[in-house]
């Protein structure tokens, strides 16, 4: 969602700041602002629309010389997308970015209204700025203004804070992340490693409650007043990871590399125990939101299906405000690529406060529920930069069928070879583009899209129905297919496509069945198989069979490609799908 950069050193901020907010973009954002500062001022410049937006206006203005300033990517809450509600706000002697949801803002307003207080934004960004203001005013003590105002606030937030007459960049956050980035000589805050990966690899995490005060000499974390010594952390991460290299888009970058990063994956879990214990467990719960939660789906069928284990897959934003029926031998499954989905957060939370253990699997590893899970198993996929999940998806169903796998009460080594062999099967599906692209091409007019299939091809369904929506912004919906005939079917009409997945050798024939139903009423047939002899289609995909534990991730790579072509057909924004964000850290 939103993004935060700040920077304060040797180096003038504006390319520093810009450069940052244009590795924030995948994150989605509507609006955008800079703040710099001298001892003398503060300048704020903010633009609706893209960063180039901003830049050419920065361009075309006079600056103040600075040596610090803070920058931000708004997608917009509280208010609609306009100047006034962009970030930097201010307030008398504050500037101030801000991710996350202030939840008590109208209250707070309406309070310092009454108290002569006046706002220009609608923004619950603006509340923070004036009551830091009003409590900065009072004693002119920075840190115990930003106590005094954390103290009120209820919500989420990261927040970065210049102050005019203090040569300084405060930074604070909850529920919503924010790291220090430490350089040579100078100095940054984030809310995302990528931002500032091309200045510095160290870094170090703030935690809830803490106060970070980065000055010229260096970084000051304080708890309650005192300082405190923070581990400085070095990231992997190295440029090409964050860079799209020789393709178009960053969504097809990461399919392309699902072959290396499933290696990757392997070759950490294969061999290695995986520290969690199923056998424990007498239920699970399966928490997530959006493909994460149909990557739980797919998680569901074989966990039930090879380890005996009841599974319950629910979406986080509805577990975590229903009744939930514990008992001491749940285990709770978190799944979610950026670790910061404030819904999958609050679940967890949820869990934890009942004494329930929980397990995280994650891919970004600074992030909060790769912090709080009690286990945590790390998917490999590197950065995933495009708004639409590809790499962590596969992952997330590949770990789960490891996990499954070491649950299984037989022997499993014929299961570890046919693993190791999925590299190089992903490779062969990838490879046949050409396929996908003349389906793609059939596809991208159409206004309607229906995906069927049964047990495990029904969730594999709901991801590929799900890819083409976002990326594709073609509507589509993923049915069981047997559910069909109880309604729905009455909306398929000549031409319509239909995808259908039959994977699954032990119901192949009821699918089969209603395939034939929709075919008879016009539809045209996008059949995705491991079988190289069922009747062929108007379309026919058949991928490499094997054992069912896997088969998912042969499978969705193909409904990824597929969308990305029907996208680019229709000349869509692909890598930041209109409305959407990367990782959602507001409710
Ligand atoms: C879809 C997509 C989203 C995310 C969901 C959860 O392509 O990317 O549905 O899967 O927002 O995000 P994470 O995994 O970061 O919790």
């Amino acid at each position: 969602m939103c993004g935060i950069i700040g920077y304060i050193g040797k180096n003038s901020p504006k390319e520093i700041l810009l450069d940052g907010l244009k590795n924030l973009e995948y994150r989605g954002y509507d609006s955008a602002g800079i703040a710099l500062r001298n001892e003398n001022d503060v300048q704020v410049i903010k633009s609706v629309g893209k960063i180039r937006a901003l830049e050419e206006k920065i361009n075309d203005m006079e600056l103040i010389k600075a040596n610090m300033g803070i920058a931000h990517t708004r997608w917009a809450t509280h208010g609609k997308v306009t100047l006034e509600n962009a970030h930097p706000q201010q307030a008398g002697y504050i500037t101030v970015v801000h991710n996350g949801i202030i939840e008590n803002a109208n209250e707070l307003r309406e309070n310092l209204i009454k108290n002569g207080y006046s706002f220009y934004s609608n923004t619950d960004t603006e509340v923070v700025a004036v009551l830091l203001n009003k409590y900065y005013e009072e004693d002119k003590d920075i840190l115990k203004a930003i106590s005094q105002t954390l103290s009120v606030l209820k919500g989420s937030y990261a927040l970065g804070i210049l102050v005019k007459d203090i040569d300084k960049i405060y930074a604070v956050r909850k529920n919503s992340p924010l790291i220090v980035g430490i350089g040579s000589d100078e100095y940054f805050i984030a809310s995302d490693i990528a931002a500032i990966i091309n200045y510095t690899n160290k870094y170090l995490l703030l935690d809830e409650d803490e106060i970070c005060e980065l000055s010229f000499m260096g970084v000051k974390v304080f708890h309650n007043g005192i300082i405190v010594n923070k581990e400085v952390l070095t990231t992997d991460l190295i440029y090409e990871d964050t860079s799209k290299g020789k393709y178009q888009h960053f969504m097809l970058k990461e399919i392309m590399e699902e072959p290396d990063v499933c290696s990757k994956t392997l070759d950490k879990y294969l061999d290695n125990d995986l520290l969690i214990d199923l056998s424990k467990y007498e239920e699970i719960h399966i928490v997530a939101c959006g493909s994460a939660m149909y990557a739980g789906m797919v998680g569901k069928s074989l966990l039930e299906e090879f380890a005996s284990i009841k599974v319950d897959v629910e979406c986080a934003s509805e577990y975590r405000y229903k009744k939930v029926f514990y008992n001491k031998k749940t285990l709770v499954i978190l799944i979610s690529q950026s670790g910061e989905t404030a819904d999958t957060i609050a679940a967890m939370r949820k869990a934890k406060e009942n004494g329930i253990d929980t397990l995280g699997i994650v891919n970004v590893k600074t992030s909060t529920i790769a912090r709080e899970a009690l286990y945590k198993l790390f998917i490999e996929a590197g950065p995933e930069i495009a708004v639409a999940t590809t790499k962590a998806y596969l992952l997330q169903v590949l770990v789960l069928a490891l996990l499954t796998i070491k649950a299984y009460n037989k022997d499993v080594s014929s299961l570890m070879e046919e693993a190791r062999k999925l590299p190089r099967l992903l490779k062969e599906v990838l490879e046949k583009e050409d396929l996908y692209k003349e389906i793609a091409r059939t596809i991208c007019s159409s206004e309607d899209i229906f995906f069927i299939g049964r047990g495990i091809d029904f969730s594999i369904s709901m991801e590929g129905s799900l890819k083409l929506k976002e990326v594709a912004y073609i509507h589509s919906e993923a049915y069981q297919a047997g559910e069909l005939k109880h309604g729905t079917i009455s909306l398929i009409e000549e031409g319509m496509p239909v995808f259908s997945i039959i994977t699954d050798e032990d119901i192949k024939d009821k699918t089969l069945s209603n395939v034939i139903e929709v075919k008879s009423r016009g539809a045209k047939i996008i059949l995705i198989t491991n079988d190289d002899k069922i009747e062929k289609q108007d379309f026919t995909v058949v991928v490499p069979k094997v054992n069912k534990l896997f088969q998912a991730i042969l499978v969705v790579p193909v409904l990824q490609l597929i969308a990305y072509y029907t996208a680019l057909y229709r000349n869509c924004e692909i890598d930041k799908p209109k409305n959407l964000a990367k990782s959602v850290t507001v409710e």
